[in-house]
């Protein structure tokens, strides 16, 4: 753990050249320096620039009072605003076009603490600057005309301690910053000043930090800086001089100097040499010579720091080439030293000789090979006498060849870092890390080292490493697993984007120990996993498969992994994976992976998700599909993410967003991307979504922009923002509307087929009631009234079966029959005869056959009559006697009668068995001695 923490810090460190370090010695000193109102102050300073740049995107127009902060840059101002609350502590108007800082307008704000008028055009600090601003005690003026300045002017200002006068065109006249009682920072660089003397008694007893760069200073004399003899400098900046000499004595005054920065002035060999002596018996600890155009060192170079316990020397950006000797052999207490972009070509036993303390060595960029020069060369034990070195960082360089004891003697190494260098590694052999046999290394960084094969214990001296960081090389092979063989607590190895490297059920075999593994954009195409390589794994808690195009997977890829926290499986062609369709149904590959937190499934072409496929995953906080083709989502398939927290669904071809999906995803989310999507902008499909927009605090990254509506056409091509939920409130009433408008279509169509279909009962029954309920009661006349019991209706050709089968029971059964052949009184009309003798006749029997319905006479007149007499006066008094089987329709068109409309057993079948003509009679007898009355 305590590796892989110092790890992340060296990587801060080699990114910032040591900067950090610097910055650390600069705070710890401010911190000694200041008491507790101040360092809150300074906290706030450093928050200027935030705030500042922060305003810089909209527009600022008038000053920003925040926190007892007035933030009045940046806005074309010719005086201090006189409209601020008065109670401000602090004031930045810098970036304005003020010429002057009149104690007059500032009166009004007596309780500033800090003022910054940087960047105006102010040509005089006045007097009663700080009579009016009796507190204040940071005050930048950097870049003005600031020219002549006095004593007088800054006699009032005792509480100073923080006073940034750079870049101005400073003009000192007499003891300028005697009255400073207090300042602790003085920052006087690019004014043009010739000379570092800037008061000839001892004064700034507070002083820690003073800033000269940049300055026309050529040299310091040995009475320069007497003035500073009482103070308690601890850092002095002298950057960017065109510095030729330094006088005898000329830091004795200051010898409680603790960080001296050069950088960026051209120092000759001897200039460093002369400056090394002069450090002698100085407090110094912190050396920075950056980009000085050091170009060699020799043994004699800083022989004169040997008096001191420099613990830090910065040597980056020198274009250094040679050093001869042993330059460093001072340098007993030198914990670390950067030689960071530098030029060097050739690294001897003897170079680092007196180096036994150093613990961080920094050699980026240090040996580099140019088109026109060879290989720069490290000797065998060069690094031998840094027995207390921790971390080795020779990112980017380029030599020979790790040879057989290139790093012999590293004895206390935990961090080794070669990544980008050219070092001959092609192939790494059990021979080529011998040398760190001894090392207690954590970390090997061989990132982009050129890498080709991996011999079979490659790695086996390296028992106590951690970390094998191997990617962006060209390891095309099929891993065995004894390229791993002794790397005992191995936690992560890191191979990403490599060529070829095949996988087999071995390959982690022996290295259990195993956290993470990063295999993305390494893998060859359509291996075959299965069994599984990652079995052995029982403790991986990261696996980065990405970029793999693996297409194939099995359900038994990743069982057993039960530690799993984040899975990579994006770019992988696994559409098929996940298809109902799959021979054998959908691979349900994340069964059992309860602690997974992060799932990458981004552009893997998939268009579904299975019910099941993301069960169990309770603890996901992180789940992307990016960039796939899923359009439309099952119902509950994210309903086991309780945790999920980003959701990224962006690129995909989603039309809506219902509850029944999304409800419990996006239930917690922080962040949710669902950009470029086509959506349907529809009640139906997003409405619930843009509700749930509206309610939410989650983060949804653009959301204005990059969310359309596809459809429906009104809608096409705008932000999803246009669509209107309120139409959709009103659907209320429409939806009443039309359950009104539906029923009542039904209800018509149902009563026109009614009608259409059943209308004459419908009209027969209705004339019944009528007549009833209008009071025409069956003229019950009794039997007298009847002349004949029947009258009967027949067509001219059924007369034979008439005369054979009914007319016979007069005799037998005493009945009286009225035919119209028969029984028509001469005289009397045909008409009057029909209606007169249906009257006198208590049943009308219709004699039915094909012939009486093809009978115009019997249709035309006797038909309607015997209707009249039914409906008219109620009587039921029609018996049909079928003697052919004739359709209702038929029946209903010619004689305007259904059987549906008589009582069933006035319906009557002629059969056409002989033995069944007895039943027949009987029936018909039944029929004619009904009663009448309708039911
Ligand atoms: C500062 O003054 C403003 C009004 O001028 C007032 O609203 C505010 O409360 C004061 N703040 C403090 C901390 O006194
Ligand atoms: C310095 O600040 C103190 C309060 O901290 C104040 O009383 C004193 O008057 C100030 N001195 C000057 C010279 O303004
Ligand atoms: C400077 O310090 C010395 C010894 O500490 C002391 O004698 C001398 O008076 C101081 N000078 C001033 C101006 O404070
Ligand atoms: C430099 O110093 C080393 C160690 O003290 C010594 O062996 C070597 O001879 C010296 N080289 C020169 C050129 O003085
Ligand atoms: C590896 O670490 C163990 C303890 O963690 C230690 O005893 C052993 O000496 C180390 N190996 C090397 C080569 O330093
Ligand atoms: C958004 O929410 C607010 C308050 O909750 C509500 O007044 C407003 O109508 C909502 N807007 C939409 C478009 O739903």
């Amino acid at each position: 753990m305590h590796c892989v923490g110092l790890y992340c810090f060296l990587n801060i460190l080699r990114t910032t050249h040591f900067s950090l370090e610097s910055l650390r010695s600069h705070n710890s000193e401010m911190v000694g320096a200041m008491d507790m109102a101040p360092l809150l102050l300074l906290v706030c300073l450093l928050d200027f620039p935030v705030q500042g740049s922060c305003s810089s995107v909209q527009k600022k127009v008038a000053c920003e009072v925040k926190c007892l902060t007035a933030d009045c840059s940046h806005l074309n101002l010719k005086a201090v605003p006189s409209d601020l609350p008065t109670n401000i502590t602090r004031l930045d108007v810098s970036h304005n076009r003020l010429i002057a800082l009149p104690g007059a307008s500032l009166t009004l704000y007596p309780r500033l603490l800090s003022l910054d008028a940087s960047f105006n055009s102010i040509t005089r600090l006045e007097a009663n600057l700080c009579l009016a601003l009796p507190l204040l005690w940071a005050l930048d003026v950097q870049h003005n005309e600031v020219h002549l300045l006095t004593e007088k002017d800054l006699l009032d200002c005792s509480n100073l301690t923080h006073l940034n006068l750079s870049s101005n065109r400073l003009k000192l006249q007499g003891e300028t910053f005697r009255p400073l009682q207090r300042l602790t920072v003085l920052d006087v660089s690019a004014n043009g000043l010739t000379s570092a003397q800037l008061g000839s008694s001892p004064q700034l007893l507070s002083l820690k930090t003073l800033c000269l760069s940049g300055n026309a200073i050529k040299t310091i004399k040995s009475k320069d800086l007497s003035y500073l003899s009482n103070s308690s400098l601890h850092t002095l900046k002298l950057s960017s001089l065109p510095l030729k000499t330094v006088e005898a004595g000329c830091f004795q005054p200051i010898r409680g100097l603790h960080t001296l920065v050069m950088d960026g002035s051209k120092l000759s060999i001897q200039l460093i040499a002369k400056l090394s002596q002069e450090l002698s018996g100085t407090g110094i600890r912190s050396l920075s010579l950056r980009n000085a155009k050091l170009v060699t060192l020799t043994n004699a170079t800083f022989t004169g720091l040997q008096n001191t316990n420099l613990t830090s020397l910065d040597l980056s950006g020198n274009g250094l080439v040679s050093m001869y000797g042993s330059p460093f052999q001072w340098f007993g207490t030198l914990e670390t030293l950067s030689l960071v972009e530098n030029n060097l070509k050739h690294l001897t036993r003897g170079t680092f000789a007196g180096l036994g303390n150093l613990r961080v060595m920094n050699l980026t960029r240090a040996l580099v090979k140019t088109r026109h020069t060879s290989y720069p060369i490290i000797d065998d034990f060069s690094f031998e006498p840094l027995a207390g070195l921790e971390t080795l960082l020779m990112d980017r360089t380029a030599f020979v060849g790790v040879t057989a004891n290139l790093f012999s003697g590293l004895t206390s190494l935990r961090h080794l870092s070669l990544s980008w260098s050219k070092a001959g590694l092609q192939a790494v052999s059990i021979a080529t890390f011998a040398s760190l046999s001894r090392s207690p290394l954590c970390t090997l960084d061989l990132t982009g080292t050129d890498i080709s094969r991996l011999d079979p214990g490659a790695f086996s001296s390296l028992g106590n490493l951690t970390t094998l960081l191997l990617g962006y090389n060209f390891i095309t092979q099929s891993l065995t697993g004894d390229e791993f063989r002794g790397l005992a607590s191995v936690e992560e190895i890191n191979m990403y984007h490599n060529r070829k490297i095949v996988l087999t059920p071995t390959s982690f075999a022996l290295v259990p120990t195993l956290r993470t593994l990063m295999l993305g954009l390494s893998l060859a195409q359509n291996q075959d996993l299965d069994p599984s390589p990652f079995k052995p794994l029982r403790n991986l808690s990261t696996l980065d498969l990405s970029n793999n195009n693996i297409a194939n997977v099995q359900e038994g890829l990743l069982d057993g992994l039960e530690g799993l926290r984040v899975l990579r499986l994006q770019h992988n062609n696994l559409q098929r994976v996940w298809k109902n369709a799959n021979p054998g149904g959908p691979v349900l590959f994340l069964n059992g992976l309860r602690n997974l937190e992060t799932l990458d499934l981004d552009s893997n072409g998939m268009d579904e998700i299975p019910a099941e496929g993301l069960r169990g995953l309770s603890q996901l906080r992180e789940l992307g599909l990016a960039g796939n083709v899923l359009d439309h989502l099952r119902d509950s398939i994210f309903n086991d993410l309780a945790s999920l927290r980003v959701l990224r669904l962006q690129k995909n071809l989603l039309t809506s967003v219902p509850r029944a999906v999304f409800g419990s995803a996006l239930r917690n989310l922080s962040v949710l991307h669902m950009e470029r999507n086509p959506f349907d902008c529809t009640c139906d499909s997003i409405l619930w979504f843009m509700e749930w927009l509206n309610a939410t605090n989650t983060s949804v990254p653009l959301l204005d922009s990059e969310y359309v509506c596809n459809t429906p056409p009104a809608y096409f091509n705008q932000s999803i923002s246009r669509f209107q939920p309120l139409a959709c409130m009103d659907m209320t009433p429409f939806h009443a509307l039309y359950v009104l408008s539906c029923s009542l279509v039904l209800i018509i169509v149902t009563t026109a087929l009614l009608f259409r279909f059943q209308g004459w009962r419908i009209q027969f029954y209705w004339s019944v009631l009528v007549n009833r309920t209008l009071g025409f009661a069956e003229p019950d006349l009794g039997q007298a009234r009847f002349e004949y019991d029947a009258y009967l209706i027949y067509a001219a050709g059924d007369g034979k079966w008439v005369e054979r089968h009914l007319l016979p029971l007069e005799e037998d059964r005493g009945y009286t029959f009225c035919t119209e052949d028969r029984d028509f009184v001469p005289g009397n009309t045909r008409l009057e005869s029909i209606v007169e003798t249906m009257r006198s006749s208590r049943k009308i029997v219709f004699i039915v056959t094909e012939k009486l319905m093809r009978d115009p006479w019997c249709r035309r007149y006797q038909v309607h009559q015997a209707m009249h007499q039914v409906i008219e006066e109620s009587r039921d008094s029609v018996v049909l006697v079928l003697l052919e089987d004739v359709p209702d329709h038929r029946l209903a068109r010619a004689l305007l009668i259904r059987k549906g409309m008589l009582k069933s057993r006035c319906v009557l079948h002629w059969p056409p068995q002989k033995e069944r003509i007895p039943t027949f009679r009987h029936q018909l007898q039944v029929a004619l001695g009904s009663s009448n009355t309708v039911p």
